[in-house]
């Protein structure tokens, strides 16, 4: 049994965990060292387990031997423990620190174009009419684009608007030139009475300019009913101007010339307070003729329609002097007019 309690090799197997406890550097060492000599195969507990077999004046000594002895390992194993344990967490906390004053790459909001956002105003409006929003494809038959909204074959105002053609020819397919040609679709496919509008886009085989671009954007309107007549035509252009400009608008008609309308005009505004008459579009009270393409009663019904360039109305609205500004998609451009949509 003295073989096993030995007082001089745990005397030493003290002094040595005391140096491996003083040596540690992670928590991990740390109960490795108290494993070494306090688990179930460690000399200490080897030692503490034969003290009850010790002769009784041994015991006493041996029992108070390995008090001593544990005493010392343990208040050096919980002092290091302390240690290990606050550097640690000193660590992990630096290793997950966040720098909140790092400069961080900033992703800029994205805005809506000045013609969306008119587009999108207009179509508010006609809705709070209760107007339906009709649509129509860019790339159009001649007779929707043409024929049916009454240019003769070989008359010059197909010449009007020049027409970018599909190949191959006998396609009849154009990109359409106005939205004039959701006219005759929309009266085919819907029941009358009949008050609808459309926005999209539009092409025409110009060069861009501070005034034009090959692709543009119109609203047509288009209302048939029983007993129409020019003043409801001006009367809802008045509205939607008031609308548009949030002021109140004068609408002056003068007399032109479009295949699709008899009696045609030109329509100007005049904002309250502004002096100055500008050009707005073309409308006209519906052709007989295009009615007739879409077997609309020309006794019964009469139609006004008028068409409007989107482009021009923002560039009215917000001050744009240069049509190049609408067309270059420079984000930074549109970002000035992102309020209220
Ligand atoms: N489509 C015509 C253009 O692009 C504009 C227009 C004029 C539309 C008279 C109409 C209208 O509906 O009645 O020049």
């Amino acid at each position: 049994m003295n073989a096993v309690f030995n007082l001089s090799a745990l005397s030493s197997s003290l002094k040595e965990s005391l140096e491996e406890i003083g040596g540690a550097k992670t928590s991990q060492d740390l109960e490795a060292v108290h494993s070494k000599y306090f688990g179930s195969q460690g000399i200490f507990s080897s030692a503490s387990k034969s003290i009850g077999s010790l002769d009784k004046e041994k015991r006493k000594e041996a029992g108070e031997f390995f008090g001593r002895c544990k005493k010392e390992f343990d208040a050096a194993f919980l002092k290091k423990k302390e240690e290990v344990e606050a550097e640690e967490e000193r660590e992990k906390l630096l290793s997950e620190r966040v720098d909140m004053t790092l400069p961080f790459t900033r992703f800029p909001m994205g805005s809506l174009h000045p013609v969306t956002l008119v587009q999108r105003e207009m179509e508010r409006f006609f809705m709070s009419l209760g107007w339906s929003l009709g649509d129509g494809p860019e790339v159009e038959h001649a007779w929707y684009n043409f024929d049916a909204l009454n240019f003769p074959p070989d008359h010059p105002a197909r010449q009007m608007q020049d027409t970018f053609y599909m190949a191959p020819e006998e396609s009849n397919l154009v990109l359409r030139t106005q939205t004039s040609s959701t006219q005759v679709r929309e009266m085919i496919s819907s029941p009358l009475p009949l008050y609808t509008a459309s926005i999209g886009r539009v092409f025409r085989s110009d060069t861009l300019d501070a005034f034009h671009s090959p692709v543009f954007h119109q609203c047509e309107g288009l209302a048939v009913d029983e007993g129409l007549s020019v003043a409801d035509l001006k009367g809802v252009l008045e509205a939607l101007v008031s609308s548009l400009f949030k002021k109140k608008g004068d609408v002056r008609l003068r007399p032109s010339y479009f295949p699709f309308t008899e009696p045609s005009f030109e329509m100007d505004m005049l904002l309250e307070g502004s002096g100055k008459w500008v050009e707005l579009g073309g409308a006209g009270m519906v052709h007989p003729n295009v009615l007739k393409s879409a077997g609309v009663d020309c006794e019964k019904y009469t139609g006004f329609a008028f068409g409007i360039g989107i482009e021009r109305v923002a560039m009215l609205k917000y001050g744009i002097a240069d049509m190049h500004d609408l067309v270059e998609g420079d984000a930074r451009f549109s970002h000035q007019f992102a309020m209220g949509d």
